[in-house]
């Protein structure tokens, strides 16, 4: 099944009140949500059940941002249930699951490109392609997206959940990383070298009002 479109020209405000009051904005992201779920649990929850665990806590997290991302909150729950998606054994080509999630999304299901970067790039992804030879390919087929509210609000979700799907500190999730890895692996450098950068993208989601204890 193709991705749903997922964004047109930026809408007046007006025009996103009556698409609300219609249901027509709602019914759209629901349309991709659905299908984002429908695709990361097919490549996912048979071979790597934990995997799905984890991608499942991620939207979940993605969820509670929702009121943050107004017209992106789609996107953003679309990107956090698929962000993992390259860790699929069939879809292994590069072995970097960043890179060979976004070319199935891209090249087999038609994803729009907002989606695809998001999920190429998802928690300072680029730093681990450095490590492993791919940052040029990286850059040049999915450039990070410059909105820096979803960026972040992806870094949040993915570095704020556990393996199993649990929530937790991005600190404990940092630590639990490293140690599973070892600190001297790929994805152990990789992690001591994006630590400041994810846990001030973390800060800055926390410090929003939107995610404030009521
Ligand atoms: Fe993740």
């Amino acid at each position: 099944m193709a991705c749903p479109k997922v964004q047109g020209p930026r809408r007046p405000p007006e025009e996103n009140c009556r698409r609300l009051r219609e249901g027509k904005h709602s019914d759209m992201d629901d349309e991709l949500v659905r299908w984002a779920v429908q695709t990361a649990e097919a490549e996912l929850s048979g071979f790597l059940p934990q995997r799905w665990a984890h991608s499942r806590g991620v939207a979940a997290r993605a969820g509670g941002l929702a009121s943050v991302l107004g017209d992106d909150a789609g996107l953003l729950r679309a990107a956090a249930v698929l962000h993992d998606i390259g860790y699929a054994p069939r879809l292994v080509t590069t072995g970097f699951h960043p890179l060979d999630g976004a070319r199935l999304l891209r090249d087999v299901h038609g994803a729009d490109h907002r989606l695809t970067r998001l999920v190429a790039n998802h928690s300072f992804a680029l730093l681990e392609a450095e490590e492993r030879g791919l940052r040029g390919a990286l850059e040049a087929e999915f450039p990070p997206l410059e909105d820096q509210r979803l960026v972040d609000a992806l870094v949040f979700c993915d570095m704020t959940t556990t393996p199993g799907g649990a929530s937790t500190t991005a600190a404990e999730r940092v630590a639990e990383i490293v140690s599973r890895h070892g600190a001297d692996s790929v994805v152990g450098r990789f992690i001591r070298r994006s630590t400041p950068e994810v846990l001030a993208a973390v800060a800055r989601v926390e410090a929003t009002p939107a995610t404030q204890p009521r």
